[in-house]
C-alpha cells in the first residue's frame, strides 16, 4: 500500500515539474515579445483594465469571445481592423478594452495593439505612455520593429503607437510594406487589433482593412445614421475590408459595447 501511495506521489512531483518545465517555455515566448518597457498612466475608460469585474468590462469579455469564436482553423482571423464610419464613435476606447481584455484571458494569447490612426493617432494618449516611433516610422524610414514595441506592464499585450504623424498616411498605409508587416507581425502574436480612421472621409480603414483577416464597424448609438452605415460599409467592401460584425457603443443603461451581429 505505502508503495503505491509513493508511486502516485511520484507520479505526481513529475507531472507539475513537466507543467513548470511547459510554463517557463511558455515565458520565454512573452519575454521575446515584451520589448521596450515604458511608465504608463491608463485613462479610467479603460474600464478592461480598471476594474474587470464590473458589468462594461463584462461586455469586452463578451466581445472577446465573439471575436475568438468566429476563427477557425481552415478561416484563422488573427488580425483586426476596427473602424467606423465618422469621428469619436469609440474606435480606440473599445480597440484598447478589446485588447485588454484579450491579453487578460486564461489562455495567455499575446495580443499586440497597433495605432493605425495616422491622422488622430490617440492609442498613446489613452495608455499614457511617451511614445517617440511607431507604425508610421517602421513604415516610412526602416526604424527597428522592436523600437516600436512597447511593454506597458500589462501581461501578455504589446502595443506599436502611431509614431510620427506623417503627410502622406493613405501612402504609407497602402504600400507593400505594411503588407509585409502584418504578416510579420501574425507570425509572431496570436491576435492583432489595429485602430484606423473613420472610412467616410478617407481611405485608411479600407487600406488596413483589406491587410487584415476581417474589420468591425464601430456605430454609436443614437447618432451615425443607417443611410451612413451603409455608406461605411459599401465603402469598406469596395476596398475589399471584410465586414465581419459590429459594435454599439453610447448604449444607455444596460450595454454600452455589445457585437450584436455576425454576417
Ligand atoms: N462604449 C462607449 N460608450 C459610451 N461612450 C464611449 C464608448 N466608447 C467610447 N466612448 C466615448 O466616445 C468618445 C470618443 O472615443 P474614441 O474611442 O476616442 O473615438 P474614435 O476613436 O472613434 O474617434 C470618448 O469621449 C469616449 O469616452
Ligand atoms: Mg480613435
Amino acid at each position: 500500500m505505502g508503495k503505491i501511495t509513493d508511486a502516485l506521489k511520484k507520479a505526481a512531483q513529475e507531472r507539475i515539474a513537466r507543467l513548470e518545465k511547459l510554463d517557463q517555455k511558455a515565458e520565454v515566448k512573452y519575454e521575446f515579445i515584451a520589448k521596450k518597457k515604458v511608465e504608463s498612466k491608463i485613462d479610467p475608460r479603460i474600464v478592461a483594465f480598471h476594474d474587470p469585474k464590473s458589468s462594461v468590462s463584462e461586455q469586452y469579455r463578451i466581445l472577446r469571445t465573439n471575436f475568438q469564436g468566429i476563427s477557425s482553423p481552415k478561416h484563422p482571423i488573427k488580425a483586426i481592423t476596427i473602424t467606423s464610419s465618422v469621428h469619436s464613435e469609440g474606435k480606440t476606447i473599445t480597440a484598447i478594452n478589446l485588447a485588454v481584455s484579450m491579453a487578460h484571458d486564461l489562455n495567455k494569447k499575446s495580443i499586440l495593439l497597433v495605432d493605425a490612426d495616422l491622422r488622430r493617432a490617440k492609442i498613446s494618449k489613452y495608455l499614457g505612455v511617451n511614445a517617440e516611433v511607431g507604425l508610421a516610422d517602421l513604415i516610412a524610414n526602416g526604424t527597428n520593429i522592436d523600437d516600436t514595441l512597447l511593454n506597458i506592464g500589462i501581461d501578455n499585450l504589446t502595443v506599436m503607437p502611431a509614431g510620427k504623424i506623417p503627410h502622406n498616411p493613405a501612402e504609407l498605409l497602402g504600400s507593400a510594406k505594411l503588407k509585409n508587416i502584418i504578416t510579420a507581425l501574425k507570425s509572431k502574436y496570436d491576435y492583432i487589433i489595429i485602430d484606423t480612421p473613420p472610412i467616410i472621409h478617407v481611405t485608411d480603414a479600407g487600406l488596413v482593412g483589406a491587410q487584415t483577416d476581417g474589420t468591425i464597424m464601430v456605430i454609436q448609438a443614437n447618432r451615425t445614421q443607417k443611410g451612413v452605415v451603409e455608406h461605411a460599409e459599401m465603402l469598406l467592401k469596395q476596398a475589399q475590408a471584410k465586414v465581419l460584425g459590429y459594435i454599439l457603443t453610447n448604449i444607455q443603461y444596460h450595454i454600452p459595447a455589445y457585437l450584436y451581429r455576425y454576417l
